[in-house]
């Protein structure tokens, strides 16, 4: 009945419809109709409704189109071979079969709306539809199982170059891969890779990026952390030009990552870096490491000055700042 009633109502745009036509027309109680359009306006529809005139439909959910995103595209073979699909669990999971089935490196999957999206740590990544961006990358680097933290990096500079340069805003890279504005996020990477013979063969590179979403948007649990490049911009971004900036950053930040190996990167890096030279708490699967975030290793690991002198570097963990060191990002 969803199709037919949206057929009903395109037919109809700019005019108010009762209830009770609808309920004539569709041969349906009017609380039945009520249910439909509820249903539609949790897909995105936006219907005005006015008591004794009925409902309007005002708006449609956004779509991300292929074809835009392909006109857009400036890169070899970053997302030159493209799955959108409308929903999925886990863009993730949809690469990884691609991957298994051959999908060559640079295949890109994304989907407008994810029911089981994954973040880090065993996390979810809400990702409702029409306003986000949840995308999987496949890359075949075959390099050592050490240099993963040296990929997170670049995938992290490249997404943060993209949106400095299209939003105009100063996000900052949490480490490992956090993208963070004014200390909320706006952007989660989650790598996960196939390795053998301690080589990297498979990466999936998971991108979820709050793009378009208003506050109302956010879960309760997390709407104080989040945010999203509209509410931070005060502007809608258009998301297939965010899509195509970044596999144009990433693609040719990658080229200089083979070539020329992380030196580069770490530099780009360290200057977008919104955790060092702060006091950190970084929980990592060995307890917690408190100290100053001094630098970022050859590898990609943070190296923290805990309060005896000494210095450790991490490779995998989550950075909690001190409460004096968030006061301050406050000033
Ligand atoms: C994080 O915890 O910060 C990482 C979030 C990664 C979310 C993205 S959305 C696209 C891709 N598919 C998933 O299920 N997760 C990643």
């Amino acid at each position: 009945m969803n199709e037919q009633l949206l057929a009903f109502f395109e037919e109809r745009k700019h005019e108010y419809v009762s209830g009770e036509l609808l309920s004539h027309y569709f041969q349906c109680s009017r609380t039945a109709v009520w249910k439909h359009i509820q249903h539609l306006k949790k897909k995105g529809y936006v219907f005005e409704s006015v008591p004794r005139l009925g409902y309007k439909l005002v708006a449609k959910p956004e779509k991300i189109d292929a074809a835009k995103i392909m006109r857009e595209l400036q890169t070899k073979s970053f997302g030159r071979n493209l799955i959108l699909i409308e929903q999925t669990g886990s863009t993730q999971t949809l690469a990884q079969q691609q991957a298994a089935a051959g999908a060559e490196e640079g295949t890109l999957v994304i989907a407008e709306k994810q029911t089981a999206g994954r973040g880090r740590m065993g996390r979810k990544w809400h990702s409702p539809p029409g306003k986000g961006v949840y995308m999987s990358l496949i890359l075949r680097p075959d390099i050592p199982l050490a240099f993963a933290p040296q990929l997170t990096a670049l995938v992290s500079v490249a997404l943060c170059r993209a949106i400095r340069n299209m939003c105009g805003i100063e996000i900052g890279i949490k480490w490992p891969n956090d993208l963070l504005f004014n200390g909320k996020k706006i952007c989660g990477i989650l790598l996960e890779s196939r390795a053998e013979d301690e080589k990297l063969l498979v990466v999936i590179a998971g991108i979820g990026i709050s793009v378009n979403l208003e506050e109302a948007d956010f879960p309760d649990d997390i709407r104080n952390r989040a945010t999203s490049l509209f509410i931070a911009s005060g502007a809608k971004v258009d998301r297939e030009k965010l899509i195509a900036n970044f596999l144009r950053e990433l693609e040719e930040l990658y080229a200089i990552f083979r070539s020329d190996g992380f030196h580069s990167i770490r530099i780009l890096w360290e200057a977008l870096s919104v955790t060092l030279h702060n006091r950190v708490e970084v929980k990592t699967g060995r307890g917690i490491v408190a100290g100053i975030a001094e630098a970022i290793d050859p590898l990609g690991g943070l190296v923290v000055r805990k309060s005896d002198g000494k210095k450790t570097t991490v490779y995998s963990g989550e950075v909690g700042f001190t409460e004096a060191a968030a006061k301050r990002a406050q000033e």
